[in-house]
């Protein structure tokens, strides 16, 4: 299932998905009723969106980023049925949606906590209300350090990880002068040679040179592999993980044997979250896009079945075509500055023999090869990001559509927080 146009229904989509046997792991657990209604976050959309909530998807100002509510609370339903009862918890990544809205979804539906790729993301994350987020990147320089004490003023759980001696001294240091102590984890390189130290010795080094900084407290380690979340075949996905996942185990046992505590060992993502779950050593996992995947996690396949189905595609960016002037092709006025291209082609959702492509900022190209539907200058066509954390990062709002009709506008209060 690769598509989901606004007009399928949740009982549509949770029956499609379960007669492919892809909620096998859900069996159990049903989709609760839903949590959104306990959110008071529309109050605080700019007021150029907030008019839009009781409105129809079709008067709705395009491009507009679009989340398909049922399909949304079925992927926060499954991830969180999956990992109830299991040893390992979950803290999903707030780099994909980058709302303090959706992430306090995220808390009530069992999240221990969140991850936030950058300051910046933690910035908004913890002001919106949200105590417990480890930022998964390194936090480096003296302004960088200064916004950390900030954060660690407001929260005693923001967590920071680290790789390099001078940085954990100096956090201890900005740590120590504003009277706090900051947690952090040691970041290990499982694979992907972007951040982290590659050897358990090394990770004990380091670890002996916090516990002499009086203002850190070692909680544990991470070690995402980020290059095996897109791995095509679960097979293939699940060697590489495993291959990563005694990477940073064997740097636990090797801080154990030296005779430090470890809590916590926080790895992995939407791609291999039925590979980390249960696997002995780590503690949490930190998938991010589950709850809105995109065109390139469909087609990394799944456990039990040929397409990764467990969660649905619930993002998309509604468009109008604007042209019909050359033949072939509907123009719409969603371009690269409204979807993504990073990692995959977007793809249109709710028209079958038509593929899009970017054809400027603020166009893309419908190419029409066998059309399922006449387009006229004046209609809407939903496509689905290629990649979901990008062409959030490119909206203001999100609208949370049911049936049709607004019954959310979110903010998107970190995008363009790289910082
Ligand atoms: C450190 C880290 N953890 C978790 C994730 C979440 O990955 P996914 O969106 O594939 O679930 C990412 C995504 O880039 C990441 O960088």
């Amino acid at each position: 299932m690769k598509s989901h146009p606004i007009t399928v229904s949740r009982r549509g989509f949770l029956a499609q998905s379960a007669s492919a046997g892809a909620l096998g792991c859900l069996s159990g657990t049903s989709v609760a009723a839903s949590p959104l209604e306990q959110s008071g976050d529309d109050a605080v959309v700019a007021a150029q969106y907030r008019g839009f909530v009781k409105k129809s998807v079709k008067d709705l100002p395009t491009p507009a980023l679009l989340i398909d509510l049922d399909i949304f609370e079925h992927n926060l339903q499954a991830l969180a049925g999956y990992m109830k009862g299991r040893a390992v918890t979950f803290r999903p990544h707030g780099k994909a949606h980058k709302s303090p809205a959706i992430g306090k979804l995220q808390l009530a539906s069992g999240a221990k906590g969140l991850c936030a790729a950058k300051l910046g993301e933690a910035d908004v994350l913890i002001r919106g209300g949200i105590k417990d987020v480890l930022i998964t990147a390194e936090v480096v320089g003296k302004l960088k350090i200064e916004r950390l004490m900030g954060l660690l003023a407001m929260t005693p759980d923001v967590k920071a990880v680290v790789d390099n001696d001078q940085n954990a001294i100096d956090l201890s240091e900005a740590a120590l002068a504003s009277k706090r102590k900051l947690k952090v984890a040691i970041d290990v390189n499982v694979g992907q040679n972007r951040t982290g130290l590659d050897k358990p010795e090394d990770v004990v080094a380091l670890a002996q040179v916090i516990a002499k900084q009086k203002g850190l407290e070692l909680i544990g380690l991470q070690g995402y592999g980020g290059n095996n979340q897109h791995t095509v075949g679960f097979e293939n996905r699940r060697t590489k993980e495993v291959q990563s996942n005694e990477r940073v185990v064997a740097a636990r046992q090797a801080l154990e044997k030296a005779g430090f505590a470890v809590q916590m060992v926080s790895v992995g993502g939407t791609g291999s979250y039925n590979i980390d779950a249960d696997f002995p050593g780590v503690t949490e996992i930190q998938p991010g896009s589950y709850i809105f995947m995109d065109s390139h996690y469909n087609k990394i396949g799944g456990k039990d079945t040929p397409d990764f189905k467990e969660f649905g595609n619930s993002l998309s960016v509604l468009s109008t075509v604007i042209s019909r002037a050359v033949s072939g092709r509907a123009i719409v006025d969603a371009g690269g500055k409204a979807l993504s291209t990073d990692e995959s082609v977007p793809e249109p959702m709710d028209l079958t023999g038509a593929t899009f492509g970017v054809a400027g900022d603020e166009y893309g190209a419908l190419r029409l090869q066998n059309p399922s539907r006449e387009l006229k200058v004046g209609d809407q066509v939903q496509i689905m990001p290629g990649h979901c954390d990008t062409t959030v990062n490119l909206h203001n709002v999100f609208f949370g559509v049911r049936k049709g009709m607004v019954e959310h506008v979110w903010p998107i209060e970190g995008r363009g927080r790289t910082d």
